[in-house]
Formats: C-alpha cells, sequence, structure tokens
C-alpha cells in the first residue's frame, strides 16, 4: 500500500500527464492532485488546494527556460504548508536554479525529466529520514518573546524563560532574532557565529552544524546570536521557516529573543511559534502598545501578555488589563530593577540567583508555558534545579 501522498505543480502539459503516472509507478506512493500553475501569493485560490490536498510531498515541476514562478512557489509553499516536503525536479545544467531551489526549501533535486527509479530512491530516503526523525525525537515547541514597546524587558524575559525551561527539562536553544544581539551578553557569552551564519549556510545545515554555530551556557543553553552591530539578519520567510524546521528536530524548546524587531520576518517567526509571548510594562503607552501589536500579529490564540515590572494600577484590573490588550494575561513578572540590573551587568541572570522571588518567577512562566511535560517532571525535579549555594 502506498505510503506517501503527493502533490504535483507543473505548467507543462506533458509532465502534468507524465509525472502521476511516474510518482504511482513507485508503489510507495500515491498522486492526490495536479495542479496546473504555481500560486502567486498566500491568497492565490491555489493555495486552498494545496493545504486541502494535506500531501507528504509535494514535487514542482521547474519549467528549463523560466524558473521564477517555481522557485517562489517553493517558498510559498514553506510557509504556508511547512508540514509538506518539497522536491523539485529541474535540470541538472543550471547551478544556480538547484541552488535556489535547495536555499528557497526544496529537500531534494531530480533531474528533469525524471524517472519511476529516480523518484523512487528520493522518496525512500525520505521515508528512511522520517522514520529516524520520529524515533529520535518529536517536534520542539517554539516561544517567541516580543516587546509591546521598545525597552520593556523581552531580553531579559527571554534569557531567563530559556535557562527556566533549560533547568526544568534541558535540550534547550535561545535563538536572538533581534536587530542587535543582546541575548549573548546578558550570558555573557562570545559566540564565533550568529543567526546570519546559519541563515547563510542553510543550503547545508544539519543538526551538526547548527550545534557548531550555537553558543553554549555553562548551564547547558545554547545560543544563536544575534548581530554584533544594528542590522536586521535577513532572509527570506522560508529561509526562517527552514531554519526552524531544523531547530524543532534537534531542541525541545526554542525560545526566541525578538524583542523589538518589526519586520515581515517577526511576523513569519510568530506564525512558526507555539506561543508568543508579548511583553508590557503596566502603563499606559505600554498597554496602548499591547493592544496595536495584538492586532499586527493577528493571532490571538497563541498570543499572550506578560506584565513586567509589574505594579498594581489602582483601579485597574488584571481583567481590565486583558481587556484594553484584547489579550489574555498569562504571567507578571515582579519589578527588581537592581538585581535584573546587576545580573545582565554581570553576565549572570536572575534564574541562577537561589531561591529569589525573581528566579522564582522565571521558572513559575516556564511551568505555565508547558503544563504536561510539566506534570512528568514535577516529581523528579523541583527545587533541585536551583544551583546550590
Ligand atoms: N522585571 C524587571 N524589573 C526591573 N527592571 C527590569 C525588569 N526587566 C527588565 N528590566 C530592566 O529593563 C531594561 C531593559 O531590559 P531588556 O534589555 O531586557 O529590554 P528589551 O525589551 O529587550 O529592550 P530592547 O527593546 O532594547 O531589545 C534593563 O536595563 C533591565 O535592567
Ligand atoms: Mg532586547
Amino acid at each position: 500500500m502506498p505510503e506517501l501522498s503527493v502533490l504535483i505543480l507543473t505548467t507543462d502539459e506533458d509532465q502534468r500527464t507524465l509525472l502521476p503516472l511516474l510518482v504511482d509507478g513507485t508503489a510507495i506512493a500515491k498522486t492526490v492532485n495536479t495542479i496546473f500553475g504555481f500560486p502567486e501569493g498566500t491568497t492565490d485560490a491555489v493555495v486552498r488546494r494545496i493545504k486541502d490536498s494535506r500531501a507528504d510531498v509535494t514535487l514542482i515541476d521547474i519549467p528549463p527556460r523560466d524558473s521564477g514562478a517555481a522557485l517562489r512557489a517553493i517558498e510559498l509553499l514553506r510557509v504556508v504548508s511547512p508540514e509538506t516536503t518539497i522536491f523539485a525536479i529541474g535540470e541538472m545544467s543550471q547551478p544556480h536554479v538547484i541552488v535556489n531551489a535547495m536555499r528557497a526549501g526544496a529537500r531534494e533535486y531530480l533531474e528533469r525529466p525524471t524517472s519511476t527509479h529516480l523518484l523512487l530512491e528520493a522518496l525512500a530516503r525520505l521515508t528512511s529520514a522520517q522514520r529516524k526523525a520520529h524515533a529520535n525525537s518529536t517536534r520542539g515547541k517554539v516561544f517567541t518573546v516580543i516587546n509591546a514597546k521598545g525597552g520593556s524587558g523581552a531580553t531579559t524575559i527571554a534569557v531567563n524563560t530559556a535557562l527556566a525551561l533549560q533547568a526544568l527539562h534541558g535540550n534547550v536553544a535561545l535563538v536572538d532574532v533581534a536587530t542587535l544581539g543582546h541575548a549573548a551578553l546578558h550570558l555573557n557569552l562570545k559566540p564565533g557565529f550568529t543567526l546570519s551564519d546559519a541563515l547563510h549556510n542553510l543550503h547545508r545545515l544539519d543538526g551538526t552544524l547548527l550545534e557548531g554555530y550555537m553558543g553554549r551556557h555553562e548551564r547547558g543553553l545554547h545560543l544563536l546570536a544575534g548581530p554584533t552591530e544594528p542590522s536586521v539578519t535577513s532572509g527570506a520567510s522560508a529561509e526562517f521557516a527552514r531554519l526552524f524546521d531544523l531547530l524543532v528536530l534537534q531542541y525541545g524548546h526554542v525560545v526566541v529573543d525578538a524583542s523589538s524587531r518589526l519586520d515581515p520576518v517577526t511576523r513569519v517567526i510568530c506564525d512558526l511559534s507555539d506561543h508568543v509571548l508579548l511583553v508590557a510594562q503596566a502603563d499606559v503607552t505600554s498597554l496602548w502598545s499591547a493592544q496595536k501589536m495584538q492586532s499586527f500579529l493577528a493571532d490571538s490564540d497563541r498570543l499572550s501578555l506578560v506584565l513586567n515590572r509589574f505594579r498594581k494600577i489602582p483601579g485597574f484590573s488584571e481583567s481590565d488589563v486583558e481587556s484594553a490588550t484584547q489579550t489574555k494575561l498569562i504571567w507578571k513578572v515582579p519589578n527588581q530593577y537592581a538585581l535584573i540590573a546587576q545580573g545582565i551587568d554581570r553576565g549572570i541572570p536572575v534564574t541562577e540567583q537561589n531561591h529569589s522571588e525573581i528566579a522564582r518567577s522565571f521558572i513559575g512562566l516556564a511551568s505555565a508555558l508547558t503544563p504536561r511535560e510539566e506534570e512528568e517532571t514535577t516529581k523528579r525535579k523541583t527545587w533541585s534545579l536551583f544551583r546550590s549555594a
């Protein structure tokens, strides 16, 4: 019985007839849909048909003389249908098309015209890799921390939540996508590589190379550092989608410090996240900004509010905060300027300060983000996760 379902996208009449026969001839895969034409944007009607196909594999037939639309379709698919694996079929005489197809997110590049034999080999490689990946790991969870307003404390919260998750569950990566990478300073790390190295080498990135780009904190937390000069780490949406695919295979939890970055990539990263923590302070401008961010990110299901430097506003309840921001409140972090500022200056985050109220607060936030995993580990771990004095 065929194991894999396949969707075909082509703009060539002959391939439209031929490719389903070749796919079905492999016996391990079956064509579920053939679409004539490539989607041009997320709102294109074809996108719905692609999503509805729920195909394990999508074959993109790249026409020899005009590769642009097919390459853009690969990028788009990585975003709108991240669970499908993309195989590109194209000419071997055009190296730039091969590189661009792989960069855009194709897993395989097969010679055009292709054959049942080539398809069978590629499909077999995929099923064996999937079996291995399934056996070794389940996909990790991504938590993105973003500011309602600059300086609200996103980096402090991302760094300390990542360390708290590391203490609770282990195998955590912190990814700094901010326009100036502060996370390495908070952790007193000087990594030799940054996020842009990972994005530039995406075409050859695997778990081992990814780990090589990571800075390592003594607690075991890995850091993919941000830029050391102000810049926006560029990359197409598909490149970030691919990087995050690898991150969640490698790590149980991925915390992203987006700080005050606001561009289309931020939106993509939030889309790729299981949970987005919007950091605000309890003052009027911050809460006003939080409401604006809520509509910018436009996904209230995965978005929750963290009130940093929490203080009670007389006459203003927590439910007032939630209705003003249209976001549910998940956590309140106490206002502890001296401890936090000293921790940042020394490169020793406050989570490392035994039994302090602020350390407990971050452990509490990490537990609130991982309720089911928490049930399994509390019996074994609890207070031993704090460093003894
Ligand atoms: N809970 C807290 N209590 C007191 N001070 C805090 C708290 N959290 C953060 N701060 C202070 O707020 C300042 C900004 O923190 P941080 O760098 O984490 O903010 P950010 O939102 O990442 O800033 P940016 O927008 O520049 O990326 C720091 O100096 C830190 O000391
Ligand atoms: Mg920051």
